[in-house]
């Protein structure tokens, strides 16, 4: 299959118009093809846009593919050589030992603190307050993490974590859109890099040694694991590795999950059809009680809203990858060093594979409809060996936290908040997501009595 060229700049390709607007970007090249070159000013980009490529470079080929240079060099620096940015046979060895912490039975045993910690927020919360819902997530996302992941709550630290994370996407940001000079250079970009990573670096190791003066290794969560994990030949993870494998699960997990329930929550605030079939669903369900790992089967509405919402929503916008040998994609052998991008966003409002795209749509996830939806023209958590390993963990924890919200709380968007889509490291609303908290009345309540 030959490629199309992307119109650009003379002289910048492609570069202004992925600066301005990358979702805009990619959703017009397709427009031209399904493989679509890019070109940022010297360097070219092979958009594959439609699902048996898609299919070839994450899975097919995906022995001859590796991270790309590009997001090594930029979120690299911060999260180091954790999971994600991991290669060949280290990367190998660390999915397999962290592997385990994600296996379905080990999950499940975080479920009721997930909802635990859902209860705890919402019985502070009060009725018609406006609320910075992105605050309330993130208090939320990074709770459960640390302490499903890390057996500590941390969630105490929520404003904290949240200025770490603004300042690291921030920081990620420019590093995508100047050239990255060497951190060793003393340049005010990498001066702010160097105190962001050292802040990082105080948390996390603060929990990795407070757990070791503890003398308690093993609690039966992820660090646990990582400081237990033994290789065949029965070596460890030395303390930086301990460090980048914690930074990465942390991140991965929590910028992706809080700002897809950002999403959730706008999207029923904008579909009250929807979000009455979803209460219609938790009240025959669970009739007021606080849901179980043991439920979520029985809520297969819940579950299509959240996958519509990672359709038009994918947290993880776009990806890449880099040919780490010639390599056959579409039929065109491209050599070495090629890069690749797939980008969820931009698939998953094809109309040929999802008719009326901007249309919020969960039917399209249901028993009968979801099968009908060519293979990886819907790929919110990426595909074969690098597939998210937090998957059902992200799944699991969204739809136990909005069933457990939605049955005591409508959230409205605040009347004048402007929400525009932002492709930071996740989806997210440029300008946060203001909601007002409505208590819904419980029938399971005593009825105010009227004289
Ligand atoms: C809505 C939530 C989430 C979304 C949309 C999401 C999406 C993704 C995607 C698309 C990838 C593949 C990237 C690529 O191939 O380059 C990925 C990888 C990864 N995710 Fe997630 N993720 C989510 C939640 C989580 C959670 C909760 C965790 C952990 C607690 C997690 C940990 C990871 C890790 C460690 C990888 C790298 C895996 C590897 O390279 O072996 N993610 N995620």
């Amino acid at each position: 299959m030959p490629y199309a060229t992307m119109p650009g700049h003379w002289l910048f390709g492609n570069f202004t118009q992925f600066q301005e607007n990358p979702l805009a970007l990619f959703s017009t090249a397709r427009n031209y093809g399904d493989m679509v070159r890019l070109r940022f000013v010297y360097s070219y980009n092979y958009l594959l846009l439609h699902p048996d490529l898609i299919h070839e470079v994450l899975v097919a080929k995906a022995a001859s593919v590796s991270k790309d240079r590009f997001i090594k060099n930029s979120l690299g620096v911060f999260i180091g050589q954790g999971l994600t940015m991991n290669e060949g046979e280290s990367w190998k060895r660390q999915r397999k030992l962290i592997q385990p912490a994600f296996h379905a039975q080990r999950i499940a045993r975080y479920a009721d603190m997930m909802v635990q910690h859902t209860q705890a927020m919402i019985t502070h919360w009060q009725n018609n307050n406006v609320h910075d819902i992105g605050q309330d997530m993130i208090r939320l996302t990074s709770g459960i993490t640390s302490q499903t992941l890390f057996g500590t709550d941390i969630s105490h630290e929520a404003k904290n974590i949240m200025a770490l994370m603004d300042e690291l996407q921030l920081l990620f940001r420019e590093r995508t859109q100047t050239p990255a000079y060497p951190l060793w250079l003393p340049t005010d970009h990498n001066r702010r890099v160097k105190a962001l990573t050292t802040k990082i670096d105080a948390l996390v190791l603060g929990m990795v040694k407070a757990r070791r003066i503890s003398g308690e290794i093993d609690r039966g969560d992820l660090l646990s694991m990582l400081l237990m994990a033994q290789d065949d030949d029965g070596s460890g993870m030395d303390e930086r590795q301990v460090r980048d494998e914690t930074v990465t699960l942390f991140l991965a997990g929590n910028d992706t999950t809080y700002n897809a329930l950002l999403w959730v929550w706008y999207l029923l605030s904008q579909n009250p059809a929807a979000e009455a079939k979803l209460q219609a669903e938790l009240a025959a369900v669970l009739g007021g009680r606080l849901p179980t790992m043991a439920d979520l089967p029985r809520l297969p509405y819940l579950e299509m809203i959240i996958k519509e919402t990672l359709r038009l929503y994918p947290s993880a916008w776009a990806f890449v990858r880099e040919a780490t040998s010639d390599v056959e994609i579409g039929g065109m052998t491209f050599h070495k060093g090629a890069t690749f991008t797939v980008s969820p966003y931009a698939t998953h409002h094809d109309p040929r594979f999802f008719p009326q795209p901007e249309k919020f749509m969960p039917e399209r996830f249901s028993a009968e409809n979801e099968p009908t939806i060519p293979k990886y023209a819907y790929f919110p958590f990426g595909g074969g060996p690098r597939v998210c390993i937090g998957n059902a963990f992200a799944m699991m924890e969204m739809k136990l936290i909005v069933a457990t919200i939605a049955q005591h709380f409508t959230l409205a968007l605040a009347s004048g908040h402007r929400v525009e889509l932002e492709a930071y490291i996740s989806l997210r609303p440029k300008y946060g997501m203001k909601m007002v908290v409505q208590e819904r009345l419980n029938e399971k309540q005593p009825q105010p009595i009227l004289v």
